[in-house]
């Protein structure tokens, strides 16, 4: 287990794919830090390839001005570059080496005696290998719009894509109703149907499908038909990028190697519907909404919670708590170790209360 020593230079890197709300915890971790505890605060840019090439900068509270509701990251990202397993070329070969110790030289050159992490699974994972593997003092703060990690009540970023896909289905709604068509709306998620049933809800759509409730088509072709045969000609159909039918395989758009998780799906909103549309003759679209979910101004929701996160990173630290992962226990912010928080997944509980309200509404999950 790391050594305790004073804590004086603090260092900071986001890992993992962007998300709103990112900038709104560097500026409290930045302010916490400056403020409460006159610490100074090193930023690595582009998550932990910054770590590895030291590409770093101090951050003063200057830095942070105006970045509170700014969208993405101030210090860049990356969901590759994983220092555990880096990729080189070597005699014009690709492969894969262990380089977690010129990362350990550049905190060392830094003066750095702690570092917040905040990143998703693959970023925590990573984390968690420096904490126990090389000592390092290391705080999470957990980041995903996928809202998958299983220690914490909400990651922060959930809130907004939430946001933007409801007002997806909104502007949906509007144009199915007038040219009576099926309107099929896919989201994010990974393997996780968060973002789709909640936005399913909000919106009022009538058919959700998510990975952990694999889907019949004949199911949804079958509601479809019901709905207009008593006089609705419009369907919406909310689908998570990870949903799959019955007996099926989700569908994988591409595959990124050098990243932390290299499964990128995608593509299963376009089979759905045009399934649909031979089922009932009625035409049927498609809209893939995408990396929008990941962009854009966070809601007053995610900025609070980041401005919490980055704060209670900064007092984990100042108490010593390394190896841990800030999380909501709601209503407080709590702590827990990043062993515990990595490697479970918080999936949709198939007959968890809100499957159950939506079913209750009259909405179907094709099975
Ligand atoms: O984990 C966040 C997320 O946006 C997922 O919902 C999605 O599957 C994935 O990242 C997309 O990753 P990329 O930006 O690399 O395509």
């Amino acid at each position: 287990m790391p050594q305790q020593k004073a804590v004086r230079r603090i260092g900071v890197l986001t890992g993992g794919g962007d998300c709103p709300g990112l900038n709104a915890v560097i500026r409290a971790v930045v302010k916490t830090a400056i403020r409460e505890y006159r610490l100074s605060v090193v930023g690595f840019e582009n998550g932990f390839g910054g770590l590895i090439q030291n590409r770093a900068r101090e951050l003063t509270e200057k830095d942070v001005v105006g970045i509170l509701p700014r969208g993405g990251t101030i210090l860049g990202t990356t969901n590759r570059d994983n220092p555990f397993y880096y990729p080189m070329v070597i005699n014009g070969e690709k492969v894969f080496r262990d380089v977690s110790d010129r990362a350990m030289e550049n905190i060392n050159i830094h003066a750095i005696d702690a570092l917040i992490i905040i990143g998703g699974d693959g970023s925590l994972s990573i984390a968690k290998e420096f904490y126990e593997r090389k000592g390092l003092p290391v705080v999470g703060v957990p980041k995903t719009i996928d809202n998958d990690l299983s220690a914490t009540d909400q990651t922060f970023g959930f809130d907004t894509a939430l946001n933007t896909a409801t007002e997806a289905i909104d502007k949906l709604h509007t144009t199915a109703e007038s040219h009576h068509r099926v309107m099929v709306l896919e989201v994010m998620g990974r393997y996780a149907g968060w973002i789709a049933l909640e936005a399913g809800l909000a919106g009022g759509a009538d058919i959700i499908l998510i990975p952990e409730i694999p889907y019949r088509i004949e199911r949804v072709i079958d509601k479809v038909s019901e709905r207009r045969d008593g006089g609705k000609k419009f369907s919406i159909v909310v689908i998570a990028e990870g949903a799959k039918p019955l007996g099926g395989e989700m569908v994988v758009r591409r595959r990124v190697e050098d990243s932390f998780d290299p499964i990128r799906l995608g593509g299963i909103g376009n089979i759905v519907a045009q399934q649909i549309e031979e089922g009932t003759g009625m035409e049927s679209r498609s809209t893939v909404l995408g990396h929008l979910q990941r962009g854009g101004i966070p809601t007053a929701f995610d900025r609070i919670l980041a401005t919490r996160y980055g704060t209670g990173a900064v007092n984990l630290v100042m108490a010593g708590e390394f190896g841990k992962m800030v999380c909501l226990r709601t209503p407080y912010i709590d702590s827990v170790p990043l062993a515990e928080a990595v490697g479970e997944q918080r999936l949709v509980p198939p007959d968890g209360d809100m499957v159950c309200t939506a079913r209750q509404v009259g909405i179907s999950f094709g099975d």
